[in-house]
């Protein structure tokens, strides 16, 4: 009987975008790692939307500008980013790669990204802090136990964190097929260390049949929470998953320092808008009064100019940065960033557009701004 061969790996040296870093990372991990990082909610209709939204909006290229020299650096709650892309807070590295998020947090480092460390991380805050060599950002999960919570923050700020990413869009999980098809399950050894002492289960993470709440979620998160919040933490709270005008109107008033629009990578609610095209009534309510991001589908360096010409101050990637974990490590996570970053600067060359600030809805081709 003969076997089929294995399929043939690109050798790491050979990646040249995202996609490919995808494909490779898809050998590297097991069947349900793979549900895990890749899956969305229900139909999985918004995680294509976040995609074909990018792919529908046209770029305008203007000529005869000198981009010999190009400035991406941005200004962010008093940070100076060297380029607006961060890596946004994703559950469980060590599911990816033995060295988990202290790995990330080398190849953020390396590549000069800020990278947001998820409550569900799988190593402590203070260890990957000791591994880090930029500020870090924490990203909040509100606990049932609030005690629990605000000391959490404090820990994250103790450990050096420079800004709360507060997510808002997660009472509960979406309907997650694929990790269910799947039988996602934390392996043993990996542990929850940033929420220790609480009373969790085993794996926290499996809900129970017949059950939509998660022992990892605070169901009862409301507005009180969000100004109880601001009244003790002593760094800037960024409010992430908004994608409503009157909510980010609402969190601008509370005293959120900025908001991140965002589906949560399209694993909560299937059929909610794409990200990009939710993105401009969020600009235009906010009117300037903070800063706006946007994470979901950004797999190119002109899906980031798009997101920056529609009023965004920074974009954030999730999955294609865990896919760089994946494959090569810190080394792959920095890889990722920096065809990430060249794709912008292309992208800005070729639209004539040699800082960020240059950039605004001219460079969006005017028949699809339109719509
Ligand atoms: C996430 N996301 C997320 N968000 C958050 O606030 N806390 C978290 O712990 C996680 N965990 C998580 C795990 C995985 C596997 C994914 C893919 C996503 C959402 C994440 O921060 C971000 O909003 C999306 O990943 C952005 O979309 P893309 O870039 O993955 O398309």
């Amino acid at each position: 009987m003969t076997t089929d061969p294995a399929p043939q790996e690109q050798p790491a040296a050979e990646l040249v975008n995202l996609a490919d870093f995808e494909v490779l990372a898809r050998q590297r991990i097991s069947p349900m790692a793979w549900a895990y990082l890749c899956g969305a909610a229900g139909d999985e209709l918004t995680l294509k939307w976040n995609r074909e939204a990018f792919s529908r909006i046209r770029l305008r290229p203007r000529v005869l500008v000198d981009v010999s020299r190009l400035d991406t650096r941005v200004e962010l709650f008093g940070q100076e980013l060297p380029f607006p892309i961060l890596l946004a807070a994703v559950a469980y590295h060590r599911l990816f790669h033995p060295e988990g998020e202290a790995a990330t947090a080398r190849g953020a480092g390396a590549a000069g990204a800020t990278m947001i460390v998820s409550t569900a991380a799988t190593t402590a805050i203070e260890d990957i802090a000791a591994a880090a060599t930029r500020p870090l950002w924490f990203q909040l999960y509100v606990q049932r136990d609030r005690g629990f919570t605000r000391a959490l923050v404090e820990r994250a700020q103790s450990a050096g964190c420079r800004a709360l990413c507060l997510t808002v869009d997660t009472p509960v999980a979406g309907a997650r097929d694929r990790e269910a098809k799947a039988h996602f399950t934390l392996p043993s050894g990996i542990h929850l260390p940033n929420l220790e002492g609480l009373p969790l289960p085993r794996d926290p993470h499996r809900p129970r049949e017949g059950d939509i709440y998660s022992a990892l979620l605070a169901p009862d998160v409301t507005w009180k929470d969000v100004e109880w919040l601001l009244s003790f933490a002593k760094v800037p709270v960024v409010m992430k998953g908004i994608l409503d005008g009157d909510d980010a109107d609402r969190a601008v008033k509370t005293g959120a320092a900025g908001l991140i629009v965002s589906n949560h990578g399209a694993r909560n609610l299937d059929t909610a808008p794409p990200t990009i095209e939710a993105l401009p009534h969020i600009i235009e309510r906010v009117a300037g009064r903070v800063p706006v991001l946007v994470d979901g589908g950004i797999r190119r360096g002109t899906d980031v100019l798009k997101a920056l010409a529609l009023g965004a101050r920074a974009v954030l990637i999730g999955r294609p940065y865990l896919f760089g974990l994946a494959v090569g490590g810190a080394e792959g996570v920095s890889r990722v960033v920096n065809i990430l970053l060249n794709e912008l600067q292309m992208a800005m060359a070729l639209t004539g557009r040699p800082t960020i600030a240059s950039l605004d809805r001219s460079v969006i081709w005017p028949a699809e701004n339109a719509r």
